[in-house]
């Protein structure tokens, strides 16, 4: 079978679906624990933030592995759901609910939001393109110098009630999403004992509620202004 007909399968685009997932949620464990050191103060996250622009090669092939992930992601999710479609011609009369969650119903919803607030994300914090002002903070770090302060470039932002609202609809959104992730991912991987499939279940749902507490706990800190700017 050669490469271009392996890709037109549909095990293998699912094991892309799932691969790529995961690639997604070891990025949303290890970001969390970045955006974390807020909580450290301003001197911790921002030479977090500077640490990661010194190890520019590998922040880079982080990047694009991040950004291939994302696309294959969508991609391949949105031609499975097309050739599921096809499949089906007659569509049902009524929809069949009963093997499907909420979080299944709107995976290709949840999904396609995600990715507009992750464009958002970026134009925000990456690029400096919603507050300009903001994100053009600087703190002085001892033994160092003049680095972006990316400390009160977030807090600034998440003290405006409008962004913090739609950071904690997406994380939520993150969330749902990821739940009905894992349940698909091991039927992708034809994981049915129950023995396993419970277990599984259980911890994505735990990592899930741990994630969103973890992100949502950053905007509403800093609109309950337990954590305050510099600037
Ligand atoms: C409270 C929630 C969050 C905070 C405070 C936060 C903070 C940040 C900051 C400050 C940056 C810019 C880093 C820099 O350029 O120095 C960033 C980048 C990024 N964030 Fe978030 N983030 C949050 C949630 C999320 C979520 C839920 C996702 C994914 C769905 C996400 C995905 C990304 C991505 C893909 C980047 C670009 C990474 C890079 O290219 O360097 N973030 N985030």
């Amino acid at each position: 079978m050669s490469i271009r007909s392996m890709f037109r399968t549909t095990v293998m685009q699912k094991a892309i679906v799932a691969v790529t997932g995961l690639v997604m949620v070891l990025f949303l464990i290890g970001h969390l624990s970045g955006n974390l050191l807020i909580y450290g103060g301003p001197a911790a996250i921002n030479s977090y933030a500077a640490g990661l622009r010194d190890v520019a090669a590998l922040l880079w092939t982080a990047r694009i592995i991040l950004l291939l992930s994302l696309f294959a992601h969508v991609y391949f999710t949105i031609r499975l759901r097309r050739l599921s479609h096809q499949a089906r011609p007659i569509r049902y009369h009524r929809q069949q609910y009963v093997a499907s969650t909420f979080a299944s119903r709107t995976m290709l919803l949840t999904g396609l939001l995600i990715f507009s607030y992750v464009a958002f994300h970026l134009a925000h914090f990456t690029w400096g393109k919603i507050h300009p002002e903001y994100y053009a903070a600087t703190y002085f770090l001892d033994g160092r110098g003049p680095v972006h302060d990316v400390y009160s470039m977030v807090v600034r932002s998440f003290q405006e009630s409008w962004i913090s609202a739609l950071y904690i609809l997406a994380v939520t959104m993150v969330m749902i999403h990821l739940v009905h992730a894992t349940q698909s991912a091991l039927q992708t991987l034809g994981i049915s004992n129950k023995r396993y499939v419970q277990p599984i279940r259980k911890a994505s749902f735990v990592l899930a509620i741990v994630l969103w507490i973890g992100y949502v706990s950053i905007p509403v800190a800093c609109m309950a202004h337990m954590i305050e700017p510099l600037s």
